[in-house]
């Protein structure tokens, strides 16, 4: 019968089993008797054997004469392989070509950042972008598996808005027919509408924000996973986030070993984070901290990469910096019920230096009070109408928050930078491909 149609990554399920992988060339090495193929099909990475007198002489001349990224078909038998990362091999009886490949670009002697990014519709098909994005995978089924156990549903928020909730600097601005819009940097507004319909919602996708600082931490386009929980009260929310946060580091630990061998991540390291709870620092703490470390941070001051970098690194868990000043966060935070200068908010900044990666609140649920806060961030009572409705029909405690997933992705992987965390990165001066 016809060899089985198998994928690299179950070939442990086919030892001493003769089969049939479609396969691309990742590099290769030859003597005159024995040629090793390097190769993956998306699934995985092995090697394949082709031993000059096993095969024909049409078989060992195609092995011999195929580029790197060339694509065939293969056939041969599993064998288990101790000294290969994977574990396994194929020993190869066939080969069929199916495209010819010549010259491409990424060849496996070290290349610098600009020319990968250049090259990203092809970098995608080595081994660090092959196991960030089976990571990245891996994270966003456990948070669609989290969320609907803990009784949520997915609510889709638009794309293209008029409202500016994390303040009007940095918005990608479109004309929309005869008037402005702009694209959304965040769809928290909409989900606080969906949490007074469903009780407890979150979103998964694309944000957008303009901005033009050149970091390590910032993208122009993200995605962002936003939770809003209605009758929910602030200290409620921390728990969910921290429960998230360690469901979904688990489930890497679960399902990526291989891509966390890949990346040389210390799974140890990793374990740390699925243990609950999460510490927490107010800011006024967090002040205390960096002043008494040198720092000239003075409070009522945003924090920066720096002061983020510095205050994850003194926790070996990520830490909840709770209550910032008002100056710094949004209009639609709640105020602190017995500090007037504060917000009820709190930002989780990841360990290891990685900074914010959950920025959330316990939203203002007085009409009154909302109202104001409008005002005094000069925003339009036109603009904002809807969601003063909210308040005005059965306003009841609600708190939320927003996971940026490629600073988690960052954080799990331990990369330099945000923009392997996602396939295509868009920032200030990248957009293609
Ligand atoms: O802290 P942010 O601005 O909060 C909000 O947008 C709230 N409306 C969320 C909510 O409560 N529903 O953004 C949330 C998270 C940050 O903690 C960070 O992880 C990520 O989004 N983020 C970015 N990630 C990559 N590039 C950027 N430019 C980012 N800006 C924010
Ligand atoms: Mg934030």
């Amino acid at each position: 019968s016809e060899p089985e149609h198998i994928s690299i990554i179950d070939s442990p399920k086919h030892v001493g089993e003769t089969v049939r992988i479609g396969a691309w060339l990742t590099d290769k090495r030859s003597s005159g008797k024995i040629s090793f193929l390097q190769l993956r099909d998306g699934t995985a990475f092995f090697q394949g054997v082709v031993v000059k007198n096993a095969v024909t002489e049409e078989v060992w001349n195609l092995a011999k004469e195929m580029h790197q990224e060339a694509s065939f078909w293969v056939t041969g038998e599993i064998h288990e392989d101790k000294r290969s990362h994977f574990g396994y091999e194929i020993e190869i009886s066939n080969i069929e070509m199916v495209g010819e490949s010549e010259g491409y670009p990424i060849t496996p002697k070290e290349h610098g950042i600009d020319f990968l990014l250049d090259h990203r519709h092809l970098w995608l098909r080595s081994r660090k972008p092959f196991a960030i994005m089976h990571i990245r995978n891996e994270m966003i089924r456990a948070t669609y598996e989290f969320f609907n156990k803990e009784g949520f549903i997915k609510m889709d928020p638009p794309e293209i808005t008029n409202s500016a909730p994390e303040g009007t600097t940095e918005l990608f601005h479109i004309d929309y027919f005869d008037t402005d819009a702009y694209l959304s940097q965040s769809g928290q507004l909409y989900m606080e509408a969906g949490a007074m319909a469903y009780g407890k919602v979150f979103s998964f996708g694309p944000t957008f924000r303009a901005e033009k600082s050149k970091t390590r931490r910032h993208l122009t386009e993200f995605w962002q996973m936003e939770p809003e929980m209605a009758f929910m009260h602030q200290e409620e929310s921390l728990q969910i986030q921290e429960r998230y946060i360690a469901y979904m580091v688990q489930c890497v630990l679960d399902k990526c070993a291989y891509d966390l061998k890949l990346l040389d991540r210390d799974p140890e390291i990793l374990k740390r984070y699925t243990k609950t709870p999460f510490p927490r620092i107010t800011y006024d703490k967090a002040i205390e901290m960096l002043q008494s470390a040198g720092y000239d941070t003075k409070w009522g001051a945003d924090f920066g990469s720096p002061e983020e970098t510095y205050i994850s690194d003194q926790f070996e868990q990520p830490v909840f910096v709770m209550n910032y000043p008002k100056a710094v966060k949004s209009f639609y935070m709640k105020s602190h019920p017995t500090r007037d200068d504060v917000y009820i908010c709190a930002d989780l900044l990841a360990p290891e230096g990685y900074g914010e990666i959950i920025g959330g609140s316990e939203r203002e649920d007085n009409y009154d009070v909302l109202k104001q806060s409008i005002l005094d961030h000069h925003l339009s009572l036109d603009d904002y109408g809807w969601y003063l409705d909210l308040r005005k029909y059965g306003s009841v405690p609600h708190s939320g928050f927003g996971m940026g997933l490629e600073r988690a992705i960052t954080w799990i992987c331990h990369l330099d930078h945000v923009r392997e965390a996602i396939p295509f990165p868009r920032m200030i001066n990248r957009l293609r491909p």
